[in-house]
């Protein structure tokens, strides 16, 4: 297994140019513990932001709520570093303008996308990828942030797992068909979700972010009380509206306190 460079910058070259594509630099390892955990290494050096890391594997690839990240060859194990200036209460706004940005990118190479609140990417129901943001803060401001997103692409899953070599199996002829391409893809996706949020404001990322969630309209059950899914906020809580004899109330629920499901369990 390994990763062309040549074959990287080929297809970073085709797609439309966005807030600093052109400029940043992309590392490559074989194996490291995490490429999160890497790529604050480089910032700490100084090196210029934005950057681009990645790992062939991760020996400690780091999910969210502090689980594992499974990461053997063939995925995608992609970091990218930005500078910010943004309040921390508005850390939600990272999460929605990049899970969006990759999402929307997907969708125009024809995969059916969705996203998991709050940062699951959904393809037929089963867990494509994820993302894991992380921030460095000053002030009660984010000044740093790293995005680091894992995708399957030819790596096996667990069951709740899809990967995209397996998806276009079924679907041919395949939209991507490389993991050098599945990585610039990615990357900008990432840069133009960021960059669009800059532009139009976390209302409208919001709005659009709304667009791709499966969770809209599923049933939960909240401290033994039966609701709908209503919506998210802007700071990132899920809405939802509990219905208990004939009365029905509004409560917002951040992710620590519910994890919702896939559909078709
Ligand atoms: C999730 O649990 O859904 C988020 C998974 C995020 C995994 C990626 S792989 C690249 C980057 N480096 C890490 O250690 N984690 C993220």
């Amino acid at each position: 297994m390994s990763f062309n460079l040549r074959i990287y910058q080929q297809e970073l070259a085709q797609l439309t140019p966005v807030y600093k594509l052109e400029s940043l630099d992309l590392h490559i390892f074989e194996s490291i513990p995490s490429t999160n955990q890497k790529i604050w290494s480089l910032i700490d050096l100084g090196n210029p932001l934005p950057i681009a890391l990645i790992a062939l594997q991760q020996t400690a690839g780091k999910g969210q709520w502090g689980r594992t990240w499974q990461s053997s060859l063939g995925g995608l194990y992609l970091s990218v570093a930005i500078e910010c200036d943004l309040v921390l209460d508005d850390s939600f706004h990272l999460t929605m303008a990049t899970t969006w940005g990759i999402t929307n990118l997907l969708r125009i190479y024809g995969i059916p996308l969705a996203i998991k609140w709050p940062n699951d990417l959904i393809l037929e129901n089963r867990k494509l990828g994820g993302i894991k943001i992380e921030t460095r803060t000053s002030n009660n401001k984010i000044q740093y942030a790293v995005i680091g997103v894992g995708i399957n692409w030819g790596n096996s899953v667990p069951e709740i797992g899809i990967n995209l070599q397996s998806y276009f199996f079924k679907k041919q002829p395949p939209s991507i068909t490389s993991l050098e391409q599945l990585t610039a893809i990615t990357i900008r996706g990432i840069l133009s979700g960021y960059q669009h949020y800059l532009e139009i404001g976390s209302q409208q990322i919001l709005a659009n972010y709304k667009k791709l969630l499966t969770s809209i309209g599923q049933e939960v059950i909240v401290n033994n009380c039966p609701g709908i899914v209503t919506g998210v906020t802007d700071k990132g809580k899920l809405k939802v509206r509990l219905q208990s004899s004939g009365a029905s109330t509004e409560i917002s629920l951040s992710s620590g306190q519910i994890s919702l499901g896939y559909l078709n369990q």
